[in-house]
């Protein structure tokens, strides 16, 4: 690593500290020192430049939600391949998710992921620790001891507390230890052996739905509770428009609520199963690729979504990037595994909502870093922010270059995207950690 790197040039945008201008950014030791403009930084001795001129430099990205599958599912992603898809995204954060086998309710298995991230990860991992033990629902995992060994926050993610009262209890403890819940809404009653979103699609095709109300039953619930018991709760992947008016009103009612929405569910709709993309990798007529949960909905909740995070409903984009092997995913489409491998495409699809001006730059930025990194307990470092004196997490992209989805060229293990052969313009050009480049574009 250089001692001293300055980024010169680049169109730096922080929504943390109101930044949104051409500067120059100086990173010494690993930290970010000072920022000011062109060509005025203090005089450095063995200064390497990059030069940023035509790129965005803005915080690296925080990811609230993402699957690195080690330990038990490492045919699928591994911690190794998980952060260095991350890398490639722009993302310096990841929080992962505990559905692994074992899954995170113990320390031990916590504590393997926290090390193992340590000396294989590219960027940094935070986990989340189980709510219930074995994601059962049933009995409460010893929660202080995971808040021990660093967890960020609990869910049960995959599946929901079905009990309102083992929630309610779960809330009490999270709430006590200052950590958020971070919650998967959804009745599973009523979703169970559905595959795709409830709507005139799945009735042409003939495949069962999943009504909007399952999220939305729980999201109320869980705001109910939430107001019980003062915990922060924090909605994953948000997916309906009513979902939305819920937090909405739970927010002007002082709950303590924040909420995340997934790139794909802010730029796909349901009518994506039915493959009208380009056919690339095999596709399956009925496109498993897009197989999601919550399921891709219809284009009113999109509109609802991208309102949401300019209103201030929504506070966080993140990947729920949720790798599967092609045997997971290349069968028909009732057996195909939910998920989308979603950290190497989410800028790149979101800028679309820039380009077509459905979402403004600066949005945009908030909402990958420094909103992000407000759910997350400052004991992990202040992230998502380029202030002097932080860690020197840092993202550079170039928000018009064009290029085209190849999966095969994904680091992440996961070539399950819908978006493979799709026509893209922005792109990840460096990704800085601590001051290091962790990854750097072929020119
Ligand atoms: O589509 C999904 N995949 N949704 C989830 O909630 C879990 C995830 C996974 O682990 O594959």
């Amino acid at each position: 690593m250089p001692p001293n790197l300055l980024i010169s040039g680049g169109h730096i945008l922080d929504p943390s500290q109101g930044i949104d201008r051409v500067a120059d950014l100086l990173i010494t030791k690993g930290k970010i020192t000072w920022l000011g403009d062109k060509g005025t930084a203090p005089s450095q001795s063995d200064l390497t430049t990059i030069d940023a001129t035509g790129l965005v430099v803005c915080p690296g990205f925080v990811d609230l939600h993402c699957h690195l599958r080690e330990p038990g599912f490492e045919d699928k992603e591994t911690i190794a391949t998980g952060t260095k898809a991350a890398a490639k995204g722009g993302f310096t954060t990841v929080c992962c998710m505990p559905n692994t086998n074992p899954p995170l309710d113990t320390q031990t298995s916590t504590d393997y992921v926290k090390k193992t991230a340590e000396i294989e990860g590219t960027v940094q991992v935070l986990p989340i620790g189980c709510i219930t033990k074995g994601r059962q629902g049933k009995e409460l995992t010893e929660m202080s001891e995971l808040a021990k060994v660093g967890v960020i926050g609990f869910s049960d993610d995959g599946d929901t507390v079905a009990s309102s009262r083992i929630m309610s209890l779960a809330m009490d403890y999270s709430h006590a230890l200052g950590l958020p819940i971070i919650d998967h809404c959804e009745d599973k009653e009523l979703s169970d052996g559905g595959f795709m979103n409830d709507g005139w699609v799945s009735a042409r095709l003939g495949l069962k739905g999943i009504p909007k109300a399952a999220e939305e039953i729980v999201v109320a619930r869980d705001l109910a509770l939430a107001q019980l018991t003062g915990v922060r709760l924090h909605v994953a992947h948000v997916s309906t428009e009513g979902s939305v008016e819920l937090i909405r009103r739970a927010k002007e009612k002082g709950i303590a609520v924040t909420a995340e929405v997934t790139p794909h569910h802010l730029t796909l709709t349901e009518e994506r199963i039915m493959d009208s993309q380009p056919k690339k990798h095999n596709q399956l007529a009925y496109d498993t690729n897009a197989k999601v949960n919550p399921p891709l909905r219809t284009k009113e909740d999109i509109a609802a979504l991208i309102k949401g995070l300019k209103d201030g409903t929504i506070d966080a984009i993140a990947t729920d990037h949720a790798p599967h092997t092609s045997v997971d995913k290349m069968c028909e489409f009732g057996l195909a595994a939910f998920g989308i491998s979603g950290l190497e495409t989410a800028l790149a699809c979101l800028m679309g909502l820039v380009h077509s001006r459905q979402l403004d730059l600066k949005t945009l930025i908030s909402k990958l870093t420094f909103e992000p990194a407000r759910v997350i307990s400052t004991r992990y470092g202040e992230l998502g922010t380029l202030k002097p004196g932080c860690r020197a997490d840092v993202t550079l992209f170039d928000p018009n270059k064009e290029w085209v989805v190849d999966s095969h060229d994904f680091a992440s293990k996961g070539k399950n995207t819908p978006f493979d052969g799709c026509h893209f313009k922005g792109r990840v050009i460096v990704t800085l950690v601590a001051g290091k480049i962790v990854y750097r574009a072929d020119s």
